[in-house]
């Protein structure tokens, strides 16, 4: 695109951008004397001192100094760069990209690409045309029906049912000219183990399309009919594609984003049934999880749309610990959290089959803010029986307290909390005023240098670090989706030598679906693994407690911010380097230092 088509391009977008509406989308705005206020999204803050100017088209924050237009800001917020803002805002707006000339590198990839997701819509057209059509399906029929599943709602996701055969796609789809290897690359077939040749992964099961934010079909989550057994998982999901990438992707999101955009919030839900039947039943603003935990980039996915967020997970004590573990990831990211607890039935998708659209909606009205969440959950679970119970219980729910800005909100809490704890507000007024003047834990505003030479720092601060590997190793060994979400937030590169092996054995155990015991780990692992690991589990209980659930939390956040300052004090050193020669690039540390930066002074809180 010549530079000219670009800046016609940029025009339009702007021409066509009102900077209000895409600002609100991620923070909350009044009005006031012309203009519009708000908290500002990129420091941490307690009064609003983050402002835009509608007519003028920009945005200042009169606290840190950001500003700019509105390509600027969502460069910012979604870290993302000028053009890619630009990009991203027609993309929202429905403008065409100019066309651009590509590399014959580029040129090749997207054809490819083109290719496999030809394959997939092939594939998604195969077993939908088998399930609704074939006599074959007609297991496929009775079991969605028998689950209230209308043929609309089949029609509309594309529901299909893969054949019991072994080889079934797999010819049809070579016959149609695409080749064995393709087929692999997007997860539909497999290579045989003992013998030449490739195998149908899924089969005799009802299949539900995967589509990306555009509608691409980029895989499929496969449910066995009836219920799961020993020998087969309940679902059997594309594994991890070109296409396919659970941590990017939303079950729903391609038919609910606009439903999420009017709605201002999105309800995100935990299986694919769940979506599927919320949204038939007209709760159309839902997406779904893919059976892994809830991801910073799910939160950026859903910012696009709306800034509220509400969860409403299984209302088991599985789904009630995902709903915890999502809490600091959305919060974070700046969301405004809300939880749905369902009151009777398991999932969402018994609720709202057995009491309809309009009880539903009146669960999402009632959502439970984050912090109220939070509290009834450390609430539910206190011994208040006893004094220690009581303390404990105090320690648990004041960190969350501690994120409360307004006085006056906070204060209203430490009284709720009181009367729960049938406490006197004093003692409990006491009590967090301690915990809120305690020592800061851990000093990051000082120079790496000095942070080395104090020997005695370091120490307390390597064990620290290390029995905060320990926990969240342990907490992966009893839930394995746990890791997934640990790595997120801390590269393996992180973790020692000894601890990346577990992690990877662990993955291995989650991958072919079973159990991490004992004996096998004494089997597969090294020596060293797996005395370690023996002395990992020995420091902590059977199975998980609530109070390790929080102890997890503090310790993924204890390693991040480790990772992070590590990260911090390496690009400042980089940049020091730069600082005569090559200003350009000097800056360019800078800023991602400055980056880096605020998210150490985020989880610091
Ligand atoms: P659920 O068991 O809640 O699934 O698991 P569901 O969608 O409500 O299914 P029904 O109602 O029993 O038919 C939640 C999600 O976890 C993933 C899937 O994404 C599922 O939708 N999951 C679950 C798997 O990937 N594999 C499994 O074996 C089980
Ligand atoms: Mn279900």
């Amino acid at each position: 695109m010549g530079s000219a088509e670009l800046d016609e391009f940029v025009e339009r977008v702007a021409e066509r951008t009102d900077i209000y509406s895409v600002v609100s989308r991620y923070v909350q705005l009044t009005q006031k004397s012309g203009r519009y206020w708000g908290r500002c999204p990129f420091h941490n803050e307690k009064t609003a001192s983050f402002s835009v100017s509608a007519d003028k088209g920009l945005f200042y924050c009169f606290g840190c100094g950001a500003g700019g237009n509105v390509f600027k800001f969502l460069s910012l917020i979604e870290n993302i760069t000028y053009f890619e803002a630009v990009k991203l805002q027609a993309q929202r707006l429905g403008i065409d990209l100019p066309a651009k000339k590509s590399s014959p590198e580029e040129d090749r990839r997207r054809r490819e690409e083109k290719t496999l997701l030809k394959i997939n819509e092939f594939a998604q057209d195969f077993y939908h045309e088998c399930l609704i059509k074939t006599a074959r399906g007609e297991v496929g029929r009775k079991y969605l029906t028998a689950r209230g599943i209308t043929a609309e709602t089949i029609e509309n996701f594309k529901i299909g049912y893969a054949p019991e055969e072994w080889e079934n796609l797999l010819p049809k789809l070579t016959r149609q000219g695409f080749s064995p290897g393709q087929l692999e690359t997007v997860g539909l077939i497999a290579k045989r183990k003992n013998s030449p040749g490739y195998y149908d992964r899924f089969r005799n099961r009802i299949m539900i399309p995967i589509a990306d934010i555009f509608g691409h079909v980029v895989g499929f989550g496969g449910r066995v009919l009836g219920s799961e057994d020993d020998t087969t998982p309940k679902y059997l999901n594309t594994p991890e594609t070109v296409l396919f990438n659970k941590r990017n992707l939303l079950f729903g999101l391609d038919k609910s984003n606009r439903a999420i955009s009017t709605a201002g919030a999105a309800v995100v839900v935990e299986g694919y049934m769940d979506a599927i039947s919320l949204f038939s039943a007209g709760i159309k603003n839902v997406v779904a999880t893919l059976g892994t935990a809830f991801t910073p980039e799910h939160v950026k996915l859903i910012l696009r749309y709306a800034r509220k967020i509400i969860f409403c997970y299984d209302s088991d004590e599985a789904g009630q610990r995902a709903t915890i573990r999502a809490l600091p990831i959305v919060q974070a990211a700046g969301a405004e959290v809300f939880v749905i607890t369902i009151p009777d039935g398991k999932d969402p998708d018994e609720f709202v089959r057995k009491h309809g659209k309009e009880e539903f909606d009146a669960l999402i009205k009632n959502a439970e803010p984050l912090i109220d969440y939070r509290m009834n959950y450390v609430l539910a679970r206190a011994d208040l029986s006893m004094i220690r119970g009581k303390s404990q219980a105090l320690q648990e729910i004041f960190p969350v307290i501690e994120k409360i800005d307004k006085t006056s909100t906070r204060n209203e809490y430490l009284k709720k909390i009181a009367s729960a704890f049938f406490m006197d507000e004093r003692d409990v007024v006491g009590a967090w005023k301690k915990f809120s003047s305690r020592p800061a834990q851990e000093n990051t505003r000082e120079p790496a240098k000095k942070f080395v030479a104090k020997a005695k720092t370091s120490d307390k601060n390597a064990l620290r670090l290390s029995t905060a590997c320990e926990d969240v190793l342990r907490m992966a060994w009893h839930e394995s989706d746990t890791l997934g979400y640990t790595l997120t937030m801390v590269p393996r590169e992180f973790f020692s030598e000894v601890h990346r092996e577990i992690i990877a054995w662990l993955e291995t155990c989650a991958e072919q679906e079973r159990r991490p015991d004992k004996m096998s780990a004494a089997k597969e692992l090294t020596e060293a693994a797996n005395a370690e690991l023996s002395r990992i589990l020995m420091n902590g209980s059977d199975s998980p407690r609530n109070t390790e659930v929080n102890i997890f939390e503090d310790s993924v956040k204890i390693l991040r911010r480790a990772m992070l300052n590590e990260k911090y004090y390496a690009l400042l050193a980089q940049a020091e380097k730069y600082m005569q020669s090559d200003k350009a690039t000097y800056a360019k540390k800078v800023e991602e230092s400055f980056k880096i930066k605020k998210e150490i002074d985020k989880l610091q809180g």
